[in-house]
């Protein structure tokens, strides 16, 4: 037996994602990763994240990169393309968390969200893609864009379904959401580069996209890609008439906390793609698949794997069950891997793998960078009432 490539890597971030991206790589089995250590602008977290995991701390980004192949991208929208860009530019390839890049606004003390003209969004979003995609193809390293869902065990088996009985798919529709993002910088446009239609929406719609394109691939030798969208987003919790009951997040600064994206691909079939802030009941991940031969629904989360009855909240008190839930009393799905189901280890392994080993990856660049495209320009045609607007595509 060959011994196992050593993939050495590095994490930029230290928050939210750099942890669960942390989890998963402890649970890499087909190479060695060996973490060299961690960098986030805010030192003091970089510092603490290091400490607990026994890892190194670099308090810059290039040290970090001198020694490293393979980096983390888990830093805050705005700094996707810088550090990806820093990465690829040393030959080094790079996860780069979901969405792949945004449009921030124009810097100036006054930009709000309501107010600037979409279009600059999908334009200046559309640039900043194209730099990254430039930038990769000018280096040895890769972008390797970290869309759970495209990974979830759920999605992957409806590719199995749809390659082998050459389904066509006619309609998707899912849905990501829950009661509020808990990070205080989601609440502003200049932060996360839009709203949940970019912040949740994302992940059913790149679901949606990669598996259309598996189809295409595997029907015709060609992915199908998204043509028109129409779409509407709305502020909810931001409305004066808004009757606020304390359960759901009410402190958005500029953003949308629900949306609807309606894609109509080349072919002519459809994906409906929900996002929101406004569900309670816990998280609410979802994917249904009606094809001309079949119906699937992927329940990433919840799902039914465990059901668990509890007759009082404080029994389970030291006791993580289910992302979002508000209390613990009674009924709950609590899966017994959440992590597993929503594919964040199985992105990870496969990073990891094309890192040492090259190959193809399910979740590229290319499906990044047509989901920025297919989301700004949802919010073009947001922006107007719904007007179909057409989706520049990459190939
Ligand atoms: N796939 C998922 O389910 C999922 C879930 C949550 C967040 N995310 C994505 O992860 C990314 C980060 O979100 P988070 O929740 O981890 O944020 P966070 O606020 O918890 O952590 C962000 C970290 O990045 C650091 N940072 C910010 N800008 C930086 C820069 N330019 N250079 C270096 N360090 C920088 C901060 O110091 C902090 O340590 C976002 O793109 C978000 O969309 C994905």
């Amino acid at each position: 037996m060959h011994a196992k490539k050593t993939v050495r890597s590095g994490i930029v971030g230290a928050g939210f994602s750099a942890n669960f991206h942390y989890e998963g790589i402890k649970r890499v089995y087909g190479v060695n990763p060996e973490v060299r250590g961690v960098y986030a602008l805010d030192q003091d977290q970089a510092a603490a994240f290091a400490s607990q995991r026994g890892i190194q701390h670099f308090s810059t980004l290039d040290a970090l990169l001198n020694e490293v192949d393979l980096v983390h991208c888990c830093v805050l929208v705005a700094g996707h393309e810088e550090v990806a860009v820093a990465a690829l530019k040393r030959g080094k390839s790079v996860i780069v968390e979901k969405p792949l890049t945004g449009y921030l606004g124009d810097g100036s003390a006054d930009f709000h969200g309501d107010r600037f003209p979409k279009i600059d969004a999908l334009t200046h979003g559309l640039a900043s893609v194209e730099r990254m995609l430039e930038a990769e193809s000018q280096s040895t390293g890769r972008i390797f864009y970290a869309e759970n869902w495209v990974y979830a065990p759920s999605i992957q088996r409806e590719k199995e379904i749809i390659e082998k009985t050459n389904a066509q798919i006619l309609w998707i529709h899912g849905e990501e959401a829950h009661s509020g993002s808990h990070n205080p910088t989601y609440a502003q446009w200049k932060f996360s580069g839009g709203g949940v239609m970019i912040g949740k929406g994302c992940h059913p719609l790149t679901a949606a996209l990669y598996l259309k394109s598996v189809e295409g691939r595997a029907r015709t030798g060609k992915a199908i890609l998204p043509a028109t969208v129409t779409a509407r987003t709305a502020a909810l919790t931001r409305m004066e008439n808004f009757q606020d009951a304390g359960f759901i997040r009410s402190d958005y600064y500029d953003i949308d906390d629900f949306s609807m994206m309606h894609v109509t691909f080349e072919d002519g079939t459809l994906a409906t793609v929900f996002a929101s802030d406004i569900i309670l009941g816990g998280i609410h991940n979802w994917l249904e698949v009606s094809a001309n031969n079949h119906r699937t629904r992927c329940l990433i989360n919840p799902n039914t794997a465990m059901r668990v009855y509890n007759p009082c909240h404080e029994n389970f008190s030291d006791i993580y069950t289910v992302e979002k839930i508000e209390q613990k009393q009674g009924w709950t799905d609590m899966p017994p891997d959440e992590d597993w189901f929503t594919g964040y280890p199985q992105e990870i392994e496969a990073f990891y793998h094309a890192a040492a080993h090259g190959g193809a990856v399910e979740s590229d660049s290319i499906l990044g960078a047509n989901t920025i495209s297919t989301i700004y320009s949802a919010y073009l045609s947001a922006e107007q009432g719904g007007k179909e607007v057409s989706i520049r595509t990459f190939q």
